[in-house]
């Protein structure tokens, strides 16, 4: 056993595929100064198996004591690490990148543990990208490059790119590992160090990469703190020495962050969630776009994703036969433990998730007018009868001024309506609070392009719908959020600041 902390349980260094057994070595601790930590307070909550209800650990409860701690590590550590080669520091990132592989089936259980999303589907892919985030960006240390500025004859003008410093990195609990990775790997080749508050739900596969990460990276550079939004997460926001802020998560949430921001008038980046449009057109090619419909819709994480194609338009002359086939190919899916092979859909995060959804499919079942198309069989494992399963539903019927068309249900529910014009079906998937994502599925790739222009989004794919991808700027307009990740340009521009020297040889 590796006891980082004499005292407190702490994970074995190989990897670990019982996530039951590593998921209790985890327990009660943050990571601070590459050293695991109890809460200053003492106190923990509860990491529940949302499959059965079962609790599987104990995280450490984190307050503003335990957020100074980490802040405080992290800014020493982050002075030391912004002196290394810029290559140096992307070579570390590219190291942890090889281990995070060398883990990525111990990472793939126990994040399938905690947040019920299915193994084969979901987690396993969740862990490879975030290995392949961290290599992307463990390869650009060299990029970090300023630029010389024709200003006069005499005066050498150039721009030198530096670190911004501490930068606070607040999580969800969908996509905890990637989402936590697009903040952390640009941010620590950029030469920051970062404290991350993990999300309530999902604390526990975060604060292994944070562990294994700190085998490699320098004491204190990386630091993971858990515990509740109000308790932990705003001391870190509102913290003096944390001068960048990145967050993931709630639009409601969101405006908290970015006025703690305002506040200390420091740079935020926010992802906030979407209401993404699939829009099919009839001479698409109608299997592949049927699939693509499951996998934009992300029914295999049981819809909780931020760019869910949670409102499809199909054109008219394919529109019954659309509903028809997407219901089918729902239907064929398997609902299950979520650590079973055979498993397509797991089960929602928690309790308070569960009831948000519910409380949007009774809202549409009882609309005037709507049809539910409920699909898949719920497990009938016994040792499940309390596991948050949720049968997906695909609404029809339902107008545009119904909160399900509206509002971010992230959750397995779709609606799907008929549009007759594209000019028509473009209002329709502008009309909304939101732009991060949306699809297109044509041949015709004249409308198809000239639509792709004028919807609102950050992020237009025709003819598929892929989640996240390294080297492609991802982040919304509108309500969805500020600014990019996954790129190089989000390194740039949202872990460095541009400062121009200039020097007169006159
Ligand atoms: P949330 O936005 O409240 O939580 C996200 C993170 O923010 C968590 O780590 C949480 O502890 C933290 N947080 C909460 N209050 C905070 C505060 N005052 N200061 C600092 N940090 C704080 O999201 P929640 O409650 O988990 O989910 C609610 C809804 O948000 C979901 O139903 C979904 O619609 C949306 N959501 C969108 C996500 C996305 O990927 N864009 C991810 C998660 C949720
Ligand atoms: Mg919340």
């Amino acid at each position: 056993m590796d006891t980082h902390s004499p005292g407190h349980t702490a994970a074995p260094t190989a990897p670990l595929l019982d996530p039951f057994a590593l998921a209790k070595a985890l327990s009660g601790v943050h990571l601070i100064g590459g050293e695991y930590v109890p809460a200053r307070s003492g106190r923990r909550f509860p990491v529940v198996n949302p499959a059965t209800g079962i609790q599987v650990a104990e995280a450490a409860e984190g307050d503003a004591a335990d957020v100074d701690a980490a802040v405080q590590n992290a800014a020493r550590a982050q002075k030391d690490w912004a002196k290394l080669p810029a290559r140096k520091r992307g070579a570390l990132v590219y190291q942890c990148a090889a281990l995070l592989k060398e883990h990525q089936e111990e990472l793939s259980r126990l994040i399938a543990l905690e947040t019920g999303k299915a193994l084969r589907t979901e987690s396993r892919v969740e862990a490879g990208v975030v290995a392949d985030i961290f290599e992307f960006f463990g390869g650009l240390g060299s990029e970090l490059k300023g630029e010389s500025v024709p200003f006069a004859p005499n005066v050498l003008s150039v721009t030198v790119r530096e670190p911004l410093g501490v930068v606070g990195a607040i999580i969800p609990w969908n996509v905890p590992m990637l989402l936590m990775a697009l903040k952390v790997a640009p941010a620590l080749v950029a030469g920051n160090a970062v404290v991350v508050k993990s999300a309530e739900e999902a604390p526990l596969a975060v604060l292994r990469i944070c562990e294994l990460m700190n085998r490699i990276l320098p004491p204190g550079v990386f630091n993971m703190l858990s515990g509740m939004g109000p308790e932990c997460g705003a001391p870190l926001v509102e913290h003096p020495l944390v001068k960048k802020l990145t967050f993931t998560g709630s639009v409601e949430t969101g405006k908290i962050v970015a006025r703690a921001a305002a506040e200390k008038l420091i740079p935020v980046t926010l992802e906030l969630g979407g209401k993404s449009p699939m829009i099919v057109f009839a001479d698409c090619d109608f299997d592949k776009t049927v699939s693509g419909a499951l996998t934009s819709m992300r029914f295999t994480r049981q819809g909780q994703s931020c760019t869910a194609a949670s409102r499809i338009y199909v054109e008219r002359p394919i529109f019954d036969r659309f509903v028809a086939a997407m219901t089918d190919a729902v239907n064929t899916m398997v609902m299950g433990d979520p650590l079973d092979e055979k498993t397509d859909i797991g089960t929602i995060v928690s309790e308070g998730q569960l009831e948000k959804v519910r409380g949007f499919i009774e809202e549409g079942t009882k609309t005037p007018g709507a049809t539910a198309h409920v699909c898949s069989a719920m497990p009938t494992d016994p040792a499940l009868k309390k596991g948050l399963f949720i049968q997906p539903v695909i609404f029809t019927g339902l107008t545009k001024d119904s909160r399900l068309v509206r509002e971010e249900i992230f959750g397995p529910v779709t609606v799907i309506a008929p549009f007759d014009e594209p000019e028509a079906v473009l209002a329709e998937a502008n009309d909304s609070e939101y732009g991060l994502a949306a699809s297109l599925w044509t041949n015709n790739l004249k409308v198809g392009l000239d639509l792709a222009h004028r919807l609102e989004a950050g992020l237009v794919q025709i003819n598929q719908n892929l989640v996240v991808q390294a080297n492609l700027s991802y982040g919304g307009v509108k309500s969805s959020g500020l600014g990019k990740e996954a790129s190089l340009e989000a390194m740039l521009e949202h872990f460095t600041h541009k400062k121009t020297i200039m020097v007169n040889m006159g």
